[in-house]
């Protein structure tokens, strides 16, 4: 099932939480998803959206399936190898954006290198530092996250997603818990990496008009995943 064309396929991925009463939050999911597209997943509250964006960006293991990302069978990798994975290929948006409040919008961004900054070919810094000026910040490098609005915290997020030069940006909501006009700016933004950066972006959303701006939207009901074909 491996083709180069792909960065991620899913093939018969499920997941079931807990025992006994077990909750079937991913039913066989296959999906393969091209280099470069932007993908949306909608679906109502509880149809395993975030299930499956945290299966692809390994952050949970599936109970079976399989996942195949740049040709690489995750089932194969664990522990470090696994994280040093996860590290050179994906990058994470989150609703509630998820910054550390007593660090600055510099050091969130720096954050996740931080443990592996001697062995980088650049300054760290100074990447995080041209990153908030990518999107905007360049005049809030030193705020804390409760000093800045939501979507300058979503900026910081994704500047912070991109900081190990990910090819695949997984968002959960991104725009879910901001107002309609900053949502709309943090499309823009985006949508500009899929473009002009060729970055991969499978987006999870609410939202139609999100969807809309997709390559290609597919719905989740009850763990499943049905192609959209308007
Ligand atoms: N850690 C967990 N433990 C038990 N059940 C979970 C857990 N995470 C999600 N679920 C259940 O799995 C189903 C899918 O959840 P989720 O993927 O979060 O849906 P969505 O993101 O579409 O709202 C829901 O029924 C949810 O209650
Ligand atoms: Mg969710």
């Amino acid at each position: 099932m491996q083709d180069n064309h792909f960065i991620v396929q899913t093939e018969s991925l499920t997941k079931e939480y807990g025992d006994g009463t077990s909750v079937r939050a991913l039913d066989s999911v296959s999906l393969s998803i091209a280099q470069g597209e932007f993908l949306a997943i909608l679906g109502p509250s509880g149809s395993g959206k975030s299930t499956l964006l945290n299966l692809i960006g390994t952050l949970d293991a599936a109970s079976s399936g399989q996942i195949i990302m740049d040709g690489t069978d995750l089932s194969t990798l664990r522990g470090d190898a696994l994280a040093d994975f996860r590290r050179a290929k994906i990058g994470f948006i989150f609703q509630l954006f998820n910054l550390v409040p007593t660090l600055n919008a510099l050091e969130n961004v720096t954050l996740p290198l931080l443990p592996y900054q001697r062995g980088l070919k650049f300054n760290l810094k100074k990447r995080a530092r041209e990153l908030l000026e990518e999107v905007g910040l360049e005049k809030r490098l030193d705020h804390l996250p409760g000093q800045l609005s939501g979507g300058e915290q979503q900026r910081v997020a994704i500047a912070r997603a991109l900081v190990n030069s990910p090819r695949l940006i997984l968002a959960d909501e991104p725009t879910g818990n901001l107002d309609r006009k900053t949502g709309s700016e943090i499309m823009q933004l985006l949508t500009r990496l899929n473009r002009d950066d060729g970055l991969t972006l499978i987006m999870v959303t609410h939202d139609n008009a999100v969807a809309s701006q997709a390559d290609r939207t597919v719905s989740m009901r009850d763990g499943r995943v049905e192609e959209q074909t308007d």
